[in-house]
């Protein structure tokens, strides 16, 4: 007789097995990049995590490193000399050439210190864009230069909404992701052609970690995105797991590509439930 498999589905697949590579930005366990690691890690992958050497203060990351068995390596994304020492110090200690890397850094100066889209202080505005945007065009240019990608690789950076639509407190980080969008695509044209590594963003919902929070009104504004999402909002860990399958095998032949993972938000127009608050009698 046939026999129902009644043991419980594991989360984990191996579809990491065997490959290497690069994590920016865990900053604590709320972090996207913090659950990345850990599902990477899951799924069979070997990382070196790195973040700005002011965020290694507060030390959190260390318990990452451990429970991923994984070394820290620290890095200013803004500056060449960390991003080469970065690269060049993870294919010592991987053995070799990497097949993912996620951008997973953001930070608006004007956002932080409450300077409106209206009245902006612009070294502000361009030390933002620099940490936001550039710094993803810094990173694949050295790993560009340096050959550090194997052949199917692939490089991932995660960017919001704000890119393509108006979300007023989103602030200069609008920008910035338009910016680090159209940097995805340009520079994943020549990785492509002539390394064949794949180059994609994710554009993920509003999530409650340290640099969403800092937006203004973020929870009004996380509780409309659900009530508006047919799926409702997706959580780190639903970005971490879209990001595994990007970095498998199994999504090859996407690139240039800007994700939602968005439980449907980015093409609703209304939903009855952000209708209903409007419905008179
Ligand atoms: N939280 C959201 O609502 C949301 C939505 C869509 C996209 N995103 C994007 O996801 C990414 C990760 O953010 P998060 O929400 O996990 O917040 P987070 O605050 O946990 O992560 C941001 C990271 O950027 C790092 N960083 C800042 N300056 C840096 C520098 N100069 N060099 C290297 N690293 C630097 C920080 O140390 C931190 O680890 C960002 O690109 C963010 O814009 C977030």
């Amino acid at each position: 007789m046939f026999q129902k498999n009644k043991t419980k589905p594991t989360m984990s697949y191996n579809l990491l097995k065997g490959k290497q590579g690069i994590i920016f930005g865990a900053l604590d366990e709320h972090s996207i990049a913090w659950k990345t690691a850990e599902r990477v890690h899951a799924e069979g992958g070997n990382i070196v995590l790195t973040n700005a050497p002011i965020a290694m203060r507060m030390g959190e990351i260390n318990k990452l490193a451990e429970k991923t068995n994984s070394q820290i390596i620290p890095a200013d994304a803004t500056s060449i000399e960390d991003l080469e020492n970065l690269v060049t110090r993870a294919m010592e200690i991987l053995g070799g050439k990497l097949d993912f890397v996620l951008h997973s850094i953001g930070m608006s100066v004007n956002v932080r210190k409450g300077r409106r889209y209206t009245d902006q202080k612009y070294e502000w505005t361009q030390k933002g864009w620099d940490v936001s945007a550039l710094s993803f065009h810094k990173t694949m240019q050295v790993l560009y230069q340096k050959d550090a990608m194997n052949e199917w690789g692939s490089i991932v950076a995660l960017t919001y909404m704000a890119a393509q639509r108006v979300f007023p407190d989103y602030n200069d980080m609008a920008d910035n992701k338009a910016y680090l969008e159209s940097i995805a695509r340009s520079f994943g044209y020549f990785f492509g052609m002539h390394k064949k590594v794949r180059v994609n963003t994710i554009s993920q919902s509003p999530t409650p970690t340290t640099a969403g929070k800092g937006v203004k009104g973020f929870d009004g504004f996380m509780a409309y995105a659900e009530k508006m999402s047919p799926l409702g909002n997706a959580t780190a860990l639903d970005c971490a797991n879209y990001t595994v399958s990007l970095f498998s095998d199994l999504t090859k032949k996407v690139t240039l590509q800007n994700l939602y993972n968005d439980g449907g938000f980015s093409n609703i127009g209304v939903s009855n439930a952000v209708m209903e608050a409007f419905i008179k009698d």
